[in-house]
């Protein structure tokens, strides 16, 4: 069974984004996504990355797609034209899952939001770790991060992941990794 990951930097009013953007910049934060997103043990192969239609249009246009992952958005209204050639569109979550389980060229898979794609990946048997980025500050945003499913409990993570509390521009925050638990 094809397994995924999830990706989402939260602040502490449980808070992801504003008027289609993030409400803070970290630039370390954003290189541990990229370096965690596109990380492999094969270097033959690749990780793909799903996301919603305002997440994925909420990337500067100069930065996507994301380089060196296979881009999928979810979305019911998009049409394939509106999209470039090397992004694939689904239309709900279980279309992409079905779409990566017969591919051997994608190592991973990551769910990058935004809240409802990580409600509906939260809930899915096929979700195996939450990648999460507490951020130790309150943000004016519009958009939040479901509640987590207890099953869900953290672990150890891996030795490239940063431990402890970091800082950047004033903002504190902290690399966390939960896993689901087997019942
Ligand atoms: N802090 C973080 O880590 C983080 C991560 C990601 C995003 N964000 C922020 O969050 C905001 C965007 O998130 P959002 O929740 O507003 O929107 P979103 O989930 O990115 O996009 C919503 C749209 O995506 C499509 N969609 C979502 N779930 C779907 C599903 N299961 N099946 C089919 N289509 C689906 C629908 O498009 P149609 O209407 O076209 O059907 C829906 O209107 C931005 O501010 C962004 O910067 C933050």
């Amino acid at each position: 069974m094809l397994r995924f990951n999830l990706i989402v930097a939260v602040c502490e009013n449980f808070g992801i984004g504003i008027k289609g953007d993030l409400p803070w910049r970290l630039k370390s934060e954003l290189k541990y996504f990229s370096h965690t997103t596109k990380k492999t043990n094969d270097p033959a192969k690749h990780n793909a990355v799903v996301m919603g239609r305002k997440t994925y249009f909420g990337v500067p246009e100069s930065k996507r797609p994301l380089p060196d992952r296979l881009n999928i958005v979810l979305s019911t209204t998009l049409k394939p034209e509106e999209l470039p050639e090397s992004v694939l569109l689904f239309p709900n979550l279980e279309e992409a899952l079905k779409f990566l389980e017969g591919k051997e060229e994608v190592e991973n898979t990551w769910i990058v939001g935004g809240s409802g794609v990580y409600a509906e990946a939260m809930a899915s048997p096929k979700c195996h770790r939450l990648y999460i980025t507490k951020i130790q500050q309150e943000f004016e945003c519009d958009t939040f991060f479901p509640a987590i499913p207890d099953s869900f409990q953290e672990v150890t993570p891996e030795s490239d992941v940063p431990l402890g509390v970091q800082e950047e521009n004033g903002i504190k925050y902290e690399y966390k990794v939960l896993e689901k638990q087997s019942q």
